[in-house]
């Protein structure tokens, strides 16, 4: 452990950077890298960034410029802290990051990550700096090592995420992930079971399968069964088949592609969790079409109907933009009304934000102010909805898969089927289990509860 080198990882953005920031940590431990809780002490930095707005793209180059004296003050000492740039930034913006921050040694795309290593070698041995950004023929999870990295705080995460599907083909006229993670991939449905099956064997009982679309996820079946590509639905009752996997989750969904089996998979299967983001992003129709959705409000209310006629105590969220150009007071009254007749457990909305390249980003914008306003007001009524779903859950009990040890000494916090947290009182062996608790408090977004007397 000595003679470790350290790697400080900082990871912004959507799980799939969480999952990939993982396999990059793992990869790089196999050539010697422990994980650091810090900066200032690391030989190699891995910003592994978002753009999905421009406040996301910007704190990379904030966290670049508090990294340039920590730089400095370790080669003074004679050490070498080597400083890559992963994630959708760099892929995005390439040469762009060398050109406002020179101190980046290494700027490295979301689809390049297994050529990471041999890149920070290069560089560590004097090399000049390097950019890689290429979509290549080759598939990075062949080339990356199965399992987790070490965190810096070691604790026995019992749920993870595994990448299903990746990329996208749907060019909503405002977002970026089409271009910095590349056309839709699926994984073949056994690389994706195997990894499973690695996971719960270190101890892993909930995975969540990861795709920007991953509900369009068609993977290359094994011959075995029959061949062919198979759902999302499909997938999740093999995944539901391993032994020791006592929850699945699958995260983001386009509504277009909530299948019906996908929704019987809801009705029918146990291990399948109550809890569904749907991202609807408006509710007025020349909105949405205005945004490329290809759906209407109506046919995402009535997608929603059948959803819970299947799962009826399914836990919905959404993701929602105010102020999309052209949007007006009508149309934002509309995505008001959707919010109203939906009522979503819980939801992400965000002003939006004019990115470069994408369609949107060309129009007439709506000012500011008026996008604030209506961020403030959507937001407001999304949070009443939530602070309502968050008290009905007080009284009953609800199983609680116990993740890590909570604030007080003591406490644990475990995950509802519903997504919550949950914070009480247990044995902190008791990481990994399923327990009854009884929900006693609700907060804006976790809750408390007690193990009922036995
Ligand atoms: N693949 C997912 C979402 C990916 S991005 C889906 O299709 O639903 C996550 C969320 O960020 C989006 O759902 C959208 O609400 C928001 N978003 C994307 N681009 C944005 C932009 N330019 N401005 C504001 N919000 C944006
Ligand atoms: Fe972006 Fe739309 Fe693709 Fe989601 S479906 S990743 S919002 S382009
Ligand atoms: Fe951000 Fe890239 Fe994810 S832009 S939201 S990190 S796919």
């Amino acid at each position: 452990m000595g003679d470790a080198k350290k790697l400080y990882l900082k990871t912004y953005g959507c799980q799939m950077n969480v999952y990939d920031s993982e396999r990059m940590g793992a990869a790089l431990a196999a050539g010697g890298y422990v994980e650091v809780a810090a900066p200032e002490e690391a030989d190699l930095v891995i910003l592994n960034t978002c753009h999905i707005r421009e406040k996301a793209a910007e704190k990379v180059y904030s966290e670049l410029g508090r990294l340039r004296p920590l730089r400095e003050a370790r080669a003074a000492a004679g050490g070498q802290m080597t400083i890559a740039v992963a994630g959708c930034v760099a892929q995005a913006e390439g040469a762009e990051i060398l050109r406002r921050q020179p101190l980046v040694d290494l700027v490295v795309g979301p689809q390049a990550y297994h050529r990471l290593p041999e890149m920070v070698a290069r560089s560590r041995a004097g090399g000049a700096a390097e950019i890689d950004t290429e979509f290549p023929e080759e598939d990075k999870f062949d080339h990356l090592p199965q399992g987790r990295s070490e965190k810096p705080k070691a604790r026995r995460a019992p749920a993870a995420f595994l990448t299903a599907q990746e990329g996208c083909d749907k060019f909503c006229a405002f977002c970026v992930v089409p271009y910095t993670r590349g056309a839709e991939v699926s994984r073949p449905v056994a690389k994706v079971l195997a990894e499973a099956r690695d996971l719960v064997g270190r101890g892993v009982v909930e995975i969540t399968l990861l795709g920007q679309n991953v509900n369009a996820y068609h993977g290359e079946g094994p011959d075995t069964e029959g061949g062919g590509a198979w759902s999302l639905a499909r997938l999740i009752r093999a995944l539901a088949g391993i032994e020791g996997l006592a929850r699945i989750r699958y995260t983001t969904s386009h509504p277009n592609d909530m299948t019906e089996d996908l929704i019987a998979a809801h009705a029918e299967e146990p291990k399948l969790m109550p809890f569904l983001h749907l991202p609807v992003q408006a509710g007025s129709d020349r909105v949405l079409k205005a945004m490329n959705r290809r759906h209407t409000a109506e046919s995402y209310l009535r997608l929603v109907e059948r959803i819970r006629a299947a799962r009826p105590d399914i836990a919905l969220s959404g993701d929602f933009i105010a102020g999309f150009p052209g949007e007006t007071e009508a149309d934002f009254e509309d995505t008001m009304a959707l919010v109203r007749e939906v009522r979503y457990a819980q939801a992400y909305s965000f002003k939006y934000s004019p990115r470069p390249g994408t369609p949107a980003a060309a129009a007439e914008q709506v000012p500011e102010p008026v996008k604030a306003e209506r961020l403030a007001r959507l937001q407001a009524l999304l949070g009443e909805h939530q602070a309502a779903f968050q008290a009905g859950c007080v009284g009953p009990t609800l199983p609680v898969l116990i993740e890590k040890p909570g604030r007080h000494p003591g406490q644990m916090v475990g995950r509802s089927p519903y997504l919550q947290a949950v914070h009480l009182d247990c044995d902190p062996d008791a990481v990994g289990r399923i327990l009854d608790v009884e929900i006693t408090g609700a907060g804006p977004n976790s809750l408390s509860g007690r193990r009922p007397a036995a």
